[in-house]
């Protein structure tokens, strides 16, 4: 299968990576078919989906012609069944190993044989997702970047066993859907949250020790280093379960305390402030 051909795109789970990668495909121009676990979570996607597109379309950023034809060519589904026709199949299921591997094994038996699976695990190894199937020249990372709409890159992530053939196959498929796409191998946290994790897990010791305020560690950061948004209002927007998450994911594997997640990052997590999502994170989103 060459990029050009692809025609329909699966996605597992429409959560906030799942939700952003449907709305990247369907205007890309791929007609789509997103599987969820069951009708409440697909019908909070297929929401989080319009109301990604409305801002867009507020934005200047989408016509709203071109919304209503992208909103018409995503297909929704609870059963993995439905992605038998799928040119490509990318998962964005909830990052854990037992979920993900569960998932890539039905896929094997679901989709064509000659079909890329892709994944966007941000930190899983793409190795071990690949031994549940009998096609692991043609399993691959496409880790897209929150929210996926608007940040231009898509990281490849090849593992030992991923063909040349697939990996010219994902970085054509980057390029129909709009994206830059940068190589990087099978190892934890790839290019971007090897560099991102640290980075903000000090920002939040840095807050921890009192060493300096949430505003200030964000203005400083944003008015110093020119990013859109400082490393306390990005985990928010992350989502603090997926940073203790990747942060284990980069302890475990290269078992440096500059990946260990910080106590006060756990302890906000168990108190149920993910950030943005659950209302309240560094910051307070309920009002
Ligand atoms: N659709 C299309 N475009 C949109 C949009 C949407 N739904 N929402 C916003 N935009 C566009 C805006 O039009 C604007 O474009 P221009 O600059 O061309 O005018 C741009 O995005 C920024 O929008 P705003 O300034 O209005 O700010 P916002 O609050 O709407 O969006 C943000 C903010 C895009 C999230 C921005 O703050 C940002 O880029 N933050 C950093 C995000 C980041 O670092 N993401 C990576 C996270 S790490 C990760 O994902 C890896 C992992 O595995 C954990």
């Amino acid at each position: 299968m060459k990029p050009e051909d692809v025609r329909r795109i699966g996605v597992v789970g429409c959560g906030i990576m799942g939700s952003g990668i449907v709305e990247v495909c369907a205007k890309a121009g791929f007609e789509v078919v997103v599987v969820e676990l069951n009708e409440e979570a697909m019908a909070r996607g297929r929401s989080r989906v319009e109301g990604s597109m409305a801002k867009a379309v507020d934005r200047g950023k989408l016509e709203p012609g071109a919304r209503d034809e992208a909103l018409a060519r995503i297909g929704d589904s609870t059963s993995l069944d439905d992605l038998a026709d799928a040119d490509l199949v990318i998962e964005a299921a909830t990052e854990s190993l037992e979920t993900k591997l569960g998932i890539f094994a039905r896929l094997d038996e679901i989709v064509r044989p000659d079909i890329v699976l892709a994944t966007n695990t941000s930190s899983l190894p793409i190795a071990e997702l690949a031994t549940v199937t009998k096609r692991g020249d043609r399993i691959v990372g496409m880790h897209f970047f929150n929210p996926p709409p608007v940040m231009k890159l898509l990281e490849i992530v090849r593992a030992l066993r991923t063909s040349e053939e697939t990996l010219a196959f994902a970085r054509g498929m980057g390029d129909r859907l709009g994206k830059t796409t940068v190589l990087a191998k099978d190892r934890a946290g790839f290019i971007v949250n090897f560099l991102l994790i640290p980075y903000l897990n000090s920002a939040i010791r840095m807050l921890d020790e009192g060493f300096a305020t949430r505003e200030d560690i964000d203005a400083a950061v944003e008015l110093g280093l020119g990013h859109p948004m400082g490393p306390l209002k990005l985990l928010d927007l992350i989502g603090l379960d997926t940073g203790v998450h990747v942060s284990n994911v980069l302890y475990d594997e290269f078992k440096d305390p500059i990946y260990a997640a910080p106590t006060l990052l756990k302890r906000m997590v168990t108190a149920g402030y993910l950030g943005r999502k659950s209302g309240k994170g560094f910051y307070d989103y309920t009002s």
